[in-house]
């Protein structure tokens, strides 16, 4: 951010929280509850979180008005650098009896001209059958559905994993204190994390929904977009569910 930009955003969010103030009478008292609100969120490691549910997807709304490649989504709290890499054929780590159905996720990674990109990286993150994380919440084994994996010679991937069910975020802290003064509900709707990285493209953060999910239309977080919803395909083993990613150049 350039220092003009960085002056010009800044003043005005100050503006706007001023006008905010006087617009709602906000006492001191209440200023002081809003404060601490975000020094618990940090205490409680919730910064990334309390802030990701009301804002995240709309930062990536404006990422997404001009966007050469597939659409973007929201990171969310839970993502990790440096999860393991995978050797064909491909599957997210997973205990002995992992629950869940089996799914198999296939696609391709391309260009905006439809050239396949071989040896893309795709970094994939989900939750567990309980909605739990591995390497946030406890008793998981680390990098649990977590892993890396590249694209074959043809731009295609293929990966199996266990369908992911709805998971209601964190409800005990900060966040969920005022989602419950809300009274709004905690789940966000079954989805997939994936990065997908390729040389001399722009990484792509993309999360995706399946078609006729719980909570599609009610998402806690407020992030689903219409190009990020999948078909969930019924098969003998399980499930299946295709996307092609697109990556875009890198932006000046
Ligand atoms: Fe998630």
């Amino acid at each position: 951010m350039s220092n003009s930009r960085f002056v010009e955003v800044v003043e005005d969010l100050e503006r706007t929280l001023l006008d905010f103030i006087r617009k709602h009478g906000v006492t001191h008292s209440e200023y002081r509850q809003a404060t601490d609100l975000i020094i618990d969120s940090i205490k409680a490691g919730e910064e990334s979180l309390l802030l990701d549910v009301f804002f995240e997807a709309g930062a990536t709304d404006v990422d997404n008005a001009d966007l050469a490649g597939s659409m973007a989504a929201i990171e969310g709290p839970f993502y990790l650098e440096g999860a393991p890499l995978l050797q064909a054929p491909h599957v997210l780590p997973q205990r002995p009896a992992e629950k869940g159905d089996t799914l198999v996720f296939r696609g391709t990674v391309r260009t905006p001209d439809n050239t396949v990109l071989a040896g893309a990286e795709l970094d994939m993150w989900q939750a567990d059958a309980d909605g739990l994380y591995s390497n946030i919440h406890p008793d998981i084994p680390d990098w649990n559905l977590r892993g890396r994996f590249t694209t074959a010679e043809d731009g295609s991937f293929e990966v199996t994993t266990i369908v992911p069910p709805p998971y209601e975020i964190p409800k005990g802290g900060p966040t969920g204190r005022v989602l419950n003064g809300l009274g709004r509900h905690f789940f966000r709707p079954a989805h997939l994390h994936l990065k997908v990285r390729a040389d001399g493209f722009r990484e792509l953060t993309s999360q995706l929904y399946f078609k006729d999910g719980d909570y599609l239309g009610s998402d806690v977080a407020s992030a689903v977009r219409d190009g990020l919803v999948v078909e969930l395909e019924r098969t003998d083993s399980g499930y299946e569910a295709r996307y092609d990613f697109v990556l875009e150049p890198p932006r000046r």
